[in-house]
């Protein structure tokens, strides 16, 4: 299988992402082999979407999730809250929560083991940023950041798990590492978490790239067995980009079958 997940970030309305979904869900229409799709609107636009969405097997995402349950905490969604509207997966520790709000390799945990209680299915990001990767740190930063996101967490290997290898430096830049170092990492990634969860089935968890993904890279990523999707940005938000690169994971899907 191969994922392609639409992070929408804070750029559309209500009205705005009932009408992307729309679109979105159209280009998987009439295809028998198709890559699962998981769009990610804002949070006020959860429900609306979630009316589109239903029994079309897309999923929904929301982009972040409370480490809390409940409480006095000023403009937090819980995991409980978001399970209620139907979202099904929740991207956490991305690159603008970590860099922008603060978030630590310590809350990303505890928004983990939040989410699976609730039954969401985490979106793990984790990437180095431009600094770490000259300093040759990238593979450790990387390590550490799967290390100490998933301590103590027990997924449920019936459900996938994604991590997206996201590099900092890619996102909303334009710039992406060669495939051959998507390769790499996510071939390290692999093997930290078999070191990690040893018994864990080869189904467990997807690793997706995201980073300045489009509809002219898509395909060199896809095509790498070990590329199971990609976590897409301001492509996402372009229905034409998106096109392009669901029809590049449709192709792989062909060639593969
Ligand atoms: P981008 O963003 O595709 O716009 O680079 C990716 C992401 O932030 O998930």
């Amino acid at each position: 299988m191969k994922y392609i997940i639409g992070n929408w970030k804070m750029n559309l309305g209500v009205r705005e992402s009932v009408a992307l979904a729309r679109a979105s869900l159209l280009l998987l229409r009439g295809k028998k082999i198709a890559p699962q799709m998981v769009l990610c609107p804002s949070t006020i636009a959860l429900s609306e979407v979630r009316k589109v969405v239903a029994r079309s097997g897309v999923g929904l995402g929301a982009q972040n999730v409370a480490v809390e349950d409940q409480g006095a905490f000023t403009g937090e969604i819980s995991a409980r809250m978001l399970s209620e509207v139907g979202v099904t997966h929740v991207i956490i520790g991305h690159s603008e929560r970590r860099h922008l709000f603060g978030e630590t390799d310590e809350l990303i945990n505890g928004k983990i083991q939040k989410a699976l209680e609730y039954n969401l299915i985490p979106i793990l990001c984790v990437g180095e940023t431009q600094e770490e990767r000259e300093n040759g740190q990238a593979k450790k930063v990387v390590t550490h950041q799967i290390v100490t996101a998933l301590k103590n967490v027990r997924p449920k290997f019936s459900e996938t798990f994604f991590i997206a290898y996201e590099p900092v430096w890619a996102i909303g830049t334009g710039e992406t590492p060669t495939t051959q170092e998507i390769v790499e990492m996510h071939t390290h990634i692999q093997s930290v978490l078999g070191e990690i969860f040893p018994t864990a089935p080869s189904s467990a968890f997807a690793i997706l790239y995201g980073g300045s993904v489009n509809g002219e890279n898509a395909y060199a990523f896809l095509r790498e067995s070990c590329v199971d999707g990609l976590l897409v940005g301001g492509a996402s938000v372009k229905i034409h980009q998106l096109k392009d690169i669901v029809e590049a994971a449709c192709k792989v899907l062909i060639a593969q079958a």
